[in-house]
């Protein structure tokens, strides 16, 4: 999600009363720090820095498999050509082309079916969703709103090609006017009980599904598995360095130690032991408050700094947790990673605190050369940062017991991007680095509640929107999509235009191949969009294949590297095209060059995308059909609605509003993709 969409009824901006008190836009800067130095030559540095890497790449060893992947273990066979060079095949498909409309577009020699929507009942004897007869406990039961990031899980655990998994999705956001024909409470608001959907319809589905005989996926409704985590009931531990902190305590938790809920769910993980993670990214919109005035001036500059006081939704108006001047201490208890034990459904979700709260993107894990735990996160915010958290302690594979708190212990690292192409990973550990009284931390447990800021101290490098962070399976390169930041007015090395309206992709060659490194070497993948507008695009990607605001990353079983994209409401000044999923090219001649594999429905973005492990099927999500931008396409032109959407994908039905959907693609013929 770039966004959350403004909320229809202005006096529900707890801003919008109390001018001047906080920020009234959520797009101003929030990070203070953020100085960057201007790059004169930029075009002749990219150059000399690309001919260094490149040159260091070829004259040195391939660094072996990551042990640890999303899902997906490529096969050696294919990958390598005999002179022992990386050589994934090029994946050969019929580009989709340009273009704007309320279809979902695959190449013509696929086809896609839809396998969960909004609504959808997980457990046994429940009717099919009636968007206009919803309540709070069925919600708790249906698969939630706006699916993000996706992983699987093989049944049994440990099976290599299975037809049974588990699939977890996330639901990042969910905003009452895209689930309700109109609000139902006093004064035109939205009730209580709609109120509390909305809740319900936040947070994490785990749903088994199956492939059938005709060689379609299906979910299991009534699989003892199935689960919704959710805002409004799940109960969560807290781990880790903040776990009992007096900034965690609130009067439901005086210990500080439990927390109802997690929210804002973007994208995530998976851990070498066969848990889920998934990240709380834009938690600010969880809050509001009517009385700003009765926050205090150091808590309120906390909340800025996290973006608080912006389009807030009506949680606050029913529970008091959600309002900052009655609870100040709830908002530091979201903003984290959760773990989540898939195949226990009555397990305890765990936030792991140690993984430093912001607003966390995604959280890819990888063993180091040495047998630790690396993860990378991104920040995704304007001016925001890169994180790398490395564990104290060695994953122990044989011992899967041994794993269950590796997440719990280790240091948090944040990123400095400088001149000599070099990555300098700096430690947020108290006492170190100017993490200290002097500058307001005084525990551990401050620095990992205010990782932002303890960025700021040690010199991070302030990014433009860090979304999400994908290791090359094969060349133990990492990816991270830098979104776009049209705020920005100097550049840095990272991010060497202003006003950037296309973002741009970066990779990252860890020192000696080691994730556990401090240092490491980088260069851009290439700078999104056309030369027009300062883009490197490959000289054989078509107006088609034009990517604009790179977002979510994903390897398929080739290891070739998939991009999706997020625009925004302004996608007609970007790319001139609905989002997509792009085939990009990571080696050789073609490297940089992308394709356009898919183009979604208007208003949404493409998130979650998966390849399964029989190397046939691609599962993906379509976020918030036409809830974004459709009033800048012509043959619309005004804005989406519950009741007057611009598409209704994925029923085209007359009574069905647009739904958030988990697609399966393959090919027709049955090959692998
Ligand atoms: Fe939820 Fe940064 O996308
Ligand atoms: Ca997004
Ligand atoms: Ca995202």
């Amino acid at each position: 999600m770039k966004f959350q969409r403004k909320n229809k009824i202005a006096s529900e901006n707890f801003v919008a009363n109390n001018a001047g008190t906080l920020q009234a836009e959520t797009e101003t800067r929030v990070n203070p720090t953020a100085q960057t130095q201007t790059l004169g030559d930029y075009a002749l540095d990219l150059i000399t820095r690309r001919g260094v890497l490149r040159g260091g790449v070829a004259g040195g060893a391939l660094f072996a498999l990551s042990a640890c992947m999303q899902n997906n273990t490529p096969e050696k066979e294919g990958l390598f050509s005999a002179n022992g060079k990386y050589t994934a095949p090029e994946c050969e498909f019929t580009e989709v082309g340009a273009g704007t409309d309320d279809q979902l577009h695959v190449p013509e020699e696929f086809e896609y079916q839809i396998l969960l929507s909004r609504g959808d009942p997980l457990f046994p004897g429940m009717k099919a969703f009636d968007p206009h007869n919803q309540t709070p406990e069925e919600q708790e039961k249906r698969f939630g709103e706006n699916n993000d990031f996706t992983a699987l899980f093989p049944l049994p655990k440990g099976a290599k090609n299975p037809d049974r998994m588990l699939l977890c999705v996330n639901h990042e956001y969910a905003n009452e006017p895209d689930l309700f024909a109109a609000p139902e409470g006093k004064d035109g608001r939205y009730s209580r009980a709609q109120s509390d959907i909305t809740q319900s319809a936040i947070g994490v589905s785990v749903v088994e599904i199956k492939k059938t005989a005709g060689g379609k996926i299906k979910y299991l409704q009534d699989s003892p598995y199935n689960r919704r985590i959710t805002l409004r009931t799940t109960e969560i531990k807290i781990s880790g360095p903040a776990r009992g902190a007096a900034q965690m305590k609130t009067s439901a938790d005086p210990k500080g130690e439990t927390v109802i809920g997690t929210a804002q769910n973007c994208a995530g993980g998976v851990t070498p032991w066969g848990t889920y993670l998934t990240c709380e990214e834009n938690i600010n919109y969880l809050f509001g408050t009517d009385t700003p005035e009765n926050i205090s001036p150091e808590e309120l500059a906390r909340l800025k700094r996290f973006d608080f006081g912006g389009k807030g939704n009506s949680f606050y108006r029913y529970h008091d947790r959600f309002d900052p001047a009655k609870e100040p201490n709830e908002p530091n208890r979201f903003g984290w990673t959760v773990e989540i034990d898939p195949y226990n459904p009555a397990s305890v979700p765990v936030k792991r605190t140690a993984l430093g709260r912001f607003k966390h993107e995604g959280c890819t894990c990888v063993i180091t050369k040495s047998g630790y735990l690396a993860t990378y996160m991104g920040d995704d915010q304007h001016f925001e940062y890169l994180y790398k958290f490395v564990s104290s302690r060695k994953y122990d594979a044989a011992r899967p017991e041994k794993n269950q708190d590796l997440l719990d212990d280790g240091t948090l690292y944040v990123a400095s991007f400088d001149k000599q192409a070099g990555v300098n990973w700096k430690a947020l550990v108290f006492g170190q680095n100017g993490l200290t009284p002097a500058n307001g931390f005084h525990s551990q447990a401050d620095v990992m509640i205010e990782a932002r800021r303890a960025g700021d101290v040690v010199g991070a490098t302030p990014l433009d929107r860090p979304e999400d962070v994908e290791i090359h399976p094969v060349t133990g390169k990492v990816y991270v999509t830098l979104t776009m930041n049209e705020k920005r007015t100097e550049t840095n090395d990272a991010s060497p235009r202003v006003k950037n309206i296309h973002g741009q992709i970066l990779e990252i060659t860890p020192a000696n191949g080691d994730h556990a490194a401090t240092s490491a070497q980088w260069d851009f993948l290439f700078l999104a969009g056309p030369a027009s507008a300062g883009g490197t695009p490959h000289p054989e990607t078509d107006e088609a294949g034009m990517l604009s605001c790179p977002d979510n990353l994903a390897f398929d079983t080739y290891a070739r590297l998939w991009v999706a994209t997020d625009q925004g409401t302004d996608w007609h000044l970007k790319s001139g095209s609905a989002n997509g999923l792009f085939a990009v090219e990571t080696e050789g001649k073609k490297r940089g060059k992308s394709k356009r594999f898919l183009r979604a429905p208007i208003g949404s973005e493409v998130t979650g995308v998966t390849f399964c492990p029989d190397k046939k099927n691609l599962i993906l999500c379509i976020q918030h059909p036409g809830a974004e931008g459709s009033e800048n396409w012509k043959a619309f032109g005004r804005t989406s609605s519950f009741s007057d959407p611009s598409t209704r994908f994925p029923d085209f039905q007359p009574n069905m509003p647009p739904r958030s959907s988990v697609a399966v693609i393959r090919r027709k013929n049955g090959e692998d993709i």
